[in-house]
């Protein structure tokens, strides 16, 4: 046992988030405590991702920040983690030129993380560990979760889709389903434990169970979550078009329980461009899919990923992009440049886009998609919604903030007592992020 303090610093995803909760568990059972800041941490850990350049960059910039923390404290240790640590290429540069860390590993071994630091403690050189898949799924790694209302849940590991734009294949391996027992063992703790929120993650959920002899799908998963007592909302992400089935809509519009909310990247709206993406479904059978979730399921709230810039767009390339935004209404969507990603065979590809032009078109898609996600959010004014209560507002401490069922964020006067319960918000008045409104019995 130690008393030793440390501090976890994270990018990247959910997935990231997460796994930034298990290396917090394991410390806690190693005896550790969280530290305030840099300055009275002894072990600083970054948890890294490499999906786009500036994510990238800016875990550099942390780095070089910690040779005068190093100089300072004698003792301190820097672990460096995550998906950036999967490619060589990170690692050789860190070991060259960022002599202040003192210990790499990988996403695949977080859990080897006590023997790491005992390793580390009895040589002080450079200790470097990454293992290029993981082999079995690890259940019961502890986790200190941050909040105590709503979880992250792990549904699978990896991803098998190898879009040609992105990293993720390489840093997180191959795709692997965790067994039905033991997610619903979990979200039995959580429920017992007074958890009212949780979010299974998967690099794609709709094709959860096929490495599982059970052959169990997402859809019947869903509905067997949804029976657990306690558990209030259930949410996922992210999911892949290509396999979002019939049966699984189904299971979102009958279980009480599940969120009334899709996150449903389309990238691009051009079909060549999805080609090259390698995405696996066209613009028109993304738009039929669509049309197909809101008829069932009418009050569902659908987000996505759009990039722009992919090699070869042209202008009308991206005009079918737009086209997509425009008949599609999402809510909100997460915008992305196209950034080339080394060792993916987009990085390859010729006719790459000048950044002016990827800035002009990025600067058309936001101004096409605010007014949608403004006009969605007008049609909830006079609407009565349950909300999660979650915490002050960031900008005024005497509102509280709080998510929708259907992940809108929303403002409304409360107090410290509300926070972790759902409560019954009126909407009032809204902007392009955001609704305002009272509590209501
Ligand atoms: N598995 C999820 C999340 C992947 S990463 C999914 O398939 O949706 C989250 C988003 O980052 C992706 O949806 C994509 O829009 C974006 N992204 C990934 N690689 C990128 C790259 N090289 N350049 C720009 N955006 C990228
Ligand atoms: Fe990346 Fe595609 Fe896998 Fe998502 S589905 S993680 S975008 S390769
Ligand atoms: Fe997530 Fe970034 Fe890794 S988006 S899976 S942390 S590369």
């Amino acid at each position: 046992m130690t008393n030793k303090r440390y501090l976890i610093e994270t990018w990247g995803c959910q997935m990231n988030e997460h796994d930034s909760e298990k290396i917090s568990g394991i410390l806690r059972s190693l005896g550790y405590k969280e530290a305030e800041n840099r300055n009275n941490a002894d072990l600083i850990i970054f948890n890294t991702c490499l999906v786009r350049e500036n994510a990238e960059l800016k875990v550099y910039g942390n780095i070089g920040e910690l040779k005068r923390l190093k100089r300072k404290n004698k003792d301190l240790t820097v672990a460096i983690c995550g998906c950036m640590m999967q490619k060589k290429e990170v690692r050789d540069v860190i070991r060259e030129k960022y002599k202040q860390v003192d210990i790499i590993f990988g996403t695949h071994n977080i859990h080897k993380l006590p023997e790491l630091l005992e390793n580390y403690r009895q040589s002080d050189n450079m200790l470097i560990d990454v293992w290029e898949d993981s082999g079995e799924i690890i259940e019961q790694i502890p986790t200190k979760r941050k909040y105590d209302y709503k979880a992250f849940l792990n549904i699978m590991y990896g991803c098998n889709n190898f879009c040609t734009y992105c990293i993720v294949p390489y840093t997180r391996g191959r795709e692997k389903s965790r067994n039905p027992e033991e997610i619903l063992k979990e979200v039995n703790r959580l429920a017992k434990e007074g958890f009212k929120e949780i979010t299974l993650l998967g690099q794609n959920v709709n094709s959860y169970g096929k490495t599982l002899n059970s052959k169990m799908t997402f859809a019947e998963l869903l509905r067997k979550i949804n029976e657990v007592d306690g558990i209030k909302r259930i949410r996922f992400m992210t999911s892949h078009p290509k396999d979002l089935s019939d049966e699984l809509i189904y299971a979102i519009r009958d279980c009480e329980n599940i969120c009334k909310h899709i996150h449903l990247p389309f990238q691009a709206g051009s079909n060549k461009i999805l080609k090259l993406m390698n995405r696996k479904y066209t613009k028109e059978q993304y738009l039929d899919l669509m049309y197909k979730i809101r008829q069932e399921i009418p009050e569902i709230a659908i987000t996505t990923d759009i990039i722009v810039g992919f090699p070869n767009e042209t202008e009308k390339d991206f005009e079918e992009t737009l086209d997509v935004v425009r008949k599609s209404r999402f809510d909100s969507a997460f915008t992305f440049l196209y950034s080339v990603r080394e060792g993916t065979p987009a990085a390859k590809m010729e006719n790459q886009i000048p950044d002016k032009v990827k800035h002009e078109r990025f600067q058309k898609l936001l101004d096409t998609l605010h007014p949608i996600s403004y006009e969605n959010n007008k049609r909830t004014i006079g609407k009565t919604f349950d909300v999660l209560v979650e915490g002050v507002s960031k900008n005024d401490d005497t509102m509280y903030t709080g998510r929708t069922g259907t992940n809108k964020l929303v403002h409304f006067k409360a107090n410290e007592e509300f926070i972790g319960k759902i409560v019954n918000v009126k909407i009032n008045s809204v902007k392009t992020w955001s609704l305002q409104g009272e509590i209501v019995d």
